[in-house]
């Protein structure tokens, strides 16, 4: 589903991303963990067509995507990927069900069809009685499953997610963890998770140790490290 080859990558000097190579699996969950300043973020920023590598090649469901032009990325991005964020990164001034339809409005969604696809997705997380709220009145729960939401509301093939429980409590996040596992298993699709959660990585079918830029190494649950 997803494959990197030969990525690197530097901002200045510094080199953040050495010679990555990846294959990520269609329905697969795979965890990246490493220390501060790994190179994670950058990473999946790239995996998500962000940012761009300085060298390397990457394809998301068999599309070479250095071959799109600016307009085909980011309507391939707007429609395959979903992005989740550490901090939910919800518009303010819009209700819960606003956010969600945002980017299914810029799909080209009418707003019946967007507002229904919403609803759809809000009763789903168990949010049907705050579809009118604003972030500002929701829990951080909330407002993580809400970015869920909002991240799945195109049903994107791939899900990126940084630190998506990195703000919230033991409750919530065992709940969005678990959301994660449910989604694979109803819509089929492919997660990857930077994550400092250990008991999240361990749930996940891989996890890729990442160290100064590289993989330092693989593991599976259940079974040895893997070089
Ligand atoms: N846009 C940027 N400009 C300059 N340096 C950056 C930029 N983004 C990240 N870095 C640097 O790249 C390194 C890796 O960052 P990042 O990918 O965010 O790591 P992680 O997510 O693993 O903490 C860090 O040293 C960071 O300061
Ligand atoms: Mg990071």
């Amino acid at each position: 589903m997803i494959e990197l080859r030969g990525i690197t990558k530097s901002f200045g000097s510094l080199q953040v991303l050495k010679d990555i190579d990846l294959d990520i699996g269609h329905k697969e969950i795979v965890s990246i963990v490493g220390p501060s300043g790994a190179g994670k973020t950058t990473l999946l920023q790239i995996m998500g067509t962000l940012d761009k590598p300085d060298n390397g090649t990457l394809h998301i469901d068999r599309v070479d995507v250095e071959r799109l032009n600016e307009n085909e990325l980011a309507r391939f991005r707007n429609l395959h990927i979903g992005f989740v964020f550490q901090f939910h990164q919800l518009l303010p001034e819009f209700t819960a069900l606003e956010n969600v339809m945002i980017p299914a409005y810029i799909a080209g969604l009418k707003q019946k069809q967007a507002e229904a696809r919403a609803h759809e997705l809000l009763d789903f997380m168990g949010l049907a009685d705050r579809a009118t709220h604003k972030p500002n009145e929701l829990s951080g729960g909330e407002k993580q499953r809400v970015a869920v939401a909002r991240a799945l509301v195109n049903h994107p093939a791939v899900v990126l997610a940084d630190e998506p429980s990195g703000s919230l409590d033991t409750q919530n996040k065992a709940e969005l963890h678990q959301l994660f596992f449910h989604l694979r298993d109803t819509f089929d699709q492919t997660f990857v998770i930077v994550t400092h959660d250990e008991e999240l990585a361990r749930l996940t079918d891989r996890t890729i140790h990442m160290v100064d830029g590289r993989i330092e190494q693989t593991t599976h649950p259940a079974s040895q490290p893997q070089t």
